[in-house]
């Protein structure tokens, strides 16, 4: 088995015409390398694949062209509320929040539940209490909220009403999530996913982020994955856990794994997003619904590659 490392990161899926719009190609390219250079820093001095995620996702979320931490979209209540999860492909323990308020990196407190190992899963004001137990700080509102998403809230309020529903999701809403998956030195899978959630949801709704096998999966003997897009679709679906079973039950690699899951949630559920994979061997491989797909790749240590469509 190979020593080498490998990294993969999202910023989201959606309609290619809409990411550009939000910022130059350039200025997504510049961020996703950025924040690949640091995550191979980490790998090529023999940091675990766990601490790694953690920390591309926690740089994503601190980066304001994502939906997720500051710069995530607002619901119908125009407040921000965040998911996170993350999985460790060692031993499967995982860690997850949602509907969270008011804390810079979701993507730690979900570490922290994860270190903590009592449970998997907090979430709202019980987060937020386990958040103040950890010694994390909130952050008021306007850390997060964006000109940009308040603009977003409202064009979306005018065009697809108060609610969100799957026939009202326009394709011009960007399936924004970020995410991050790894293969150390020692050869440990894990991955980490996190998130605003949708434009315009409803408050209290929960889509596929924080659960593990539908937004965010790892394990050493299969692949890690990291999804986004449409949450509904992806819970329905049980998506990143469907991948992870075409690599374990059927012997695909990576590429192979996350087609055929993309295939399995279009023909199933018509789904709207993508995943981005690596596998036990190191292999990474994205494949998407949607025609644009922000992510970056170093596949066994090799040169650093940035993709938006
Ligand atoms: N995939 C992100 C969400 O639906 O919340």
């Amino acid at each position: 088995m190979s020593n080498s490392y490998s990294l993969m990161i999202h910023g989201g899926a959606g309609a290619l015409e809409d990411l550009k719009h939000e910022a130059s190609e350039a200025v997504f390219q510049e961020s996703i390398t950025a924040i690949l250079e640091r995550g191979r820093q980490r790998l090529e001095r023999g940091d675990s694949a766990l601490d790694v995620v953690e920390y591309c996702a926690s740089l994503l979320e601190d980066d304001r062209l994502y939906n997720a931490g500051k710069g995530s979209v607002l619901n119908a209540d125009g407040k921000v509320e965040m998911d996170a999860a993350l999985m460790d492909g060692r031993d499967l323990r995982a860690g997850a929040v949602a509907g969270l308020k008011g804390i810079k990196n979701p993507i730690s407190l979900a570490r922290r539940v994860l270190e903590h190992g009592e449970h998997v899963l907090l979430m709202g004001d019980g987060a937020l209490e386990f958040a103040k137990f950890c010694q994390i700080d909130t952050y008021p509102d306007d850390y997060f909220i964006t000109e940009a998403r308040i603009k977003q809230l409202a064009e979306v309020q005018v065009t697809g009403g108060m609610t969100l529903d799957h026939e009202r999701v326009k394709p011009s809403q960007k399936l924004g999530t970020i995410g991050a998956v790894a293969r150390d030195i020692h050869g440990n899978l894990a991955a980490a996913t996190s998130t605003g959630g949708l434009v315009n949801k409803r408050w209290g709704r929960v889509g596929d982020t924080p659960i593990v096998g539908a937004g965010v999966f790892a394990d050493n003997d299969t692949c890690a994955v990291s999804a986004t897009g449409y949450g509904e679709q992806f819970l329905r679906t049980v998506f990143a856990k469907t991948i992870s079973d075409f690599v374990q039950f059927r012997g695909m690699d990576a590429q192979a794994a996350a087609q055929a899951g993309i295939d399995y949630l279009v023909a199933k559920v018509n789904g709207e997003g993508g995943a981005i994979v690596i596998d036990a061997a190191g292999r990474c491989a994205a494949a998407q619904s949607t025609s644009g797909l922000i992510r970056g790749w170093i596949e066994l240590g090799g040169e650093t590659h940035c993709k938006l469509g």
